[in-house]
């Protein structure tokens, strides 16, 4: 065979750009927090004696006590690529669904894959390599991926549901933050503005896939080793977002260092740049009238702290080593940011 191009290039898929193919991006492409609270506001309530943990307080997975001693957490998360690189964006849909374990305190035991691909227009193999990425952190999760569903779409979707157990005395819990409390946060933000460059311009930024495919497994272990009884995963509602869920459902007020807060490399660059993400905006709109800023806390302040993160860390009410505090809780309600 006979052929004028240039030789090939070990880049797996190269004329590709997944991004493309997405409307929105991540945890960015979540229906926004008002009108999603808005829509199910009549299907709360699921309250059976053996639900721990229901819908009530939008809490990271639902929580079921099946024996004594035992809770299993169900929860399932997938959204449109975030990055170009099929594999990387398997492993940060990953590490994003079983996250919202993590976040209540439980271990994985077994996920399910949910895919949407659009078989006309991009090739079979590209999902493998999706796929591959999914299995090789959730390997590393030591969580078994046992089939799943898929199906044609105009989009492509990749993500998992995943069961969990957790004891059901020590789950972490939204509604469980006390005031007087430091807030702990064990990932950077700033990964909304990175995706939406990437996006926009198909620079790749290390550090923000490096942070979207890191498990929460050790920060949820080390909070739990802490005592600590409050904390969520960050995620599209962003750091005000989740920060302002956790402290509503525990009748508790936060404040907030905007300067302890860590920012993944090129998060400042990016914002100044204008890569805010119509979710950020709309994560700050939302939490807005509940936010009290000191001098010198600006909007760009505020939009990077609001910022939509994909797979983020675990916002922990208590303090765990090695990790910044970026603020406490305090008796009333609201967040000041200063
Ligand atoms: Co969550
Ligand atoms: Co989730």
């Amino acid at each position: 065979m006979t052929s004028s191009a240039s030789p090939s290039t070990p880049l797996r898929h190269p004329a590709v750009r997944l991004t493309g193919y997405a409307h929105g991006g991540g945890c960015a492409c979540k229906i926004p927090p008002g009108e999603l609270e808005e829509a199910v506001a009549g299907l709360t309530g699921q309250t059976g004696e053996n639900v721990l943990v229901g819908l009530d307080d939008g809490d990271d997975a639902a929580a079921v006590l099946v024996r004594e001693g035992l809770a299993v957490l169900s929860t399932a998360d997938f959204f449109t690529p975030v990055v170009d690189d099929a594999y990387d964006w398997g492993r940060i849909a990953a590490a994003n669904a079983l996250s919202d374990v993590y976040a209540m305190g439980g271990r994985p035991v077994v996920a399910i894959n949910l895919v949407g691909w659009p078989r006309d227009v991009l090739p079979l193999a590209l999902m493998t390599e999706v796929l591959e990425g999914g299995l090789a952190v959730a390997a590393e999760a030591g969580c078994p991926v046992i089939g799943g569903h898929s199906i044609d779409d105009p989009e492509p979707k990749y993500g998992m549901a995943v069961t969990g157990v957790a004891d059901p005395e020590r789950l972490l819990r939204n509604d469980a933050a006390e005031a007087g409390l430091p807030l702990t946060l064990t990932k950077p933000i700033g990964v909304g503005l990175l995706n939406n460059r990437h996006k926009r311009t198909g620079e790749v930024f290390d550090a923000a896939i490096a942070t979207m495919t890191a498990l929460n497994r050790d920060a949820s272990e080390a909070a739990l080793a802490a005592g600590v009884r409050a904390a969520t995963d960050v995620t599209g509602f962003g750091l005000l977002g989740h920060l302002h869920k956790m402290m509503r459902a525990s009748g508790v007020g936060a404040v907030i260092d905007a300067a302890a807060v860590p920012l993944v490399d090129g998060a400042r660059e990016a914002l100044r740049d204008g890569f805010v993400s119509g979710g950020t905006q709309r994560n700050l709109d939302w939490v807005r009238p509940h936010l009290r800023t000191g001098p010198g806390i600006d909007e760009d302040e505020l939009l990077l702290l609001a910022d939509a993160q994909t797979s983020g860390g675990l916002l922990v009410v208590g303090e765990l080593p090695g990790h910044p505090v970026i603020g406490h809780t305090v008796a009333g309600a609201g967040i000041e940011v200063r």
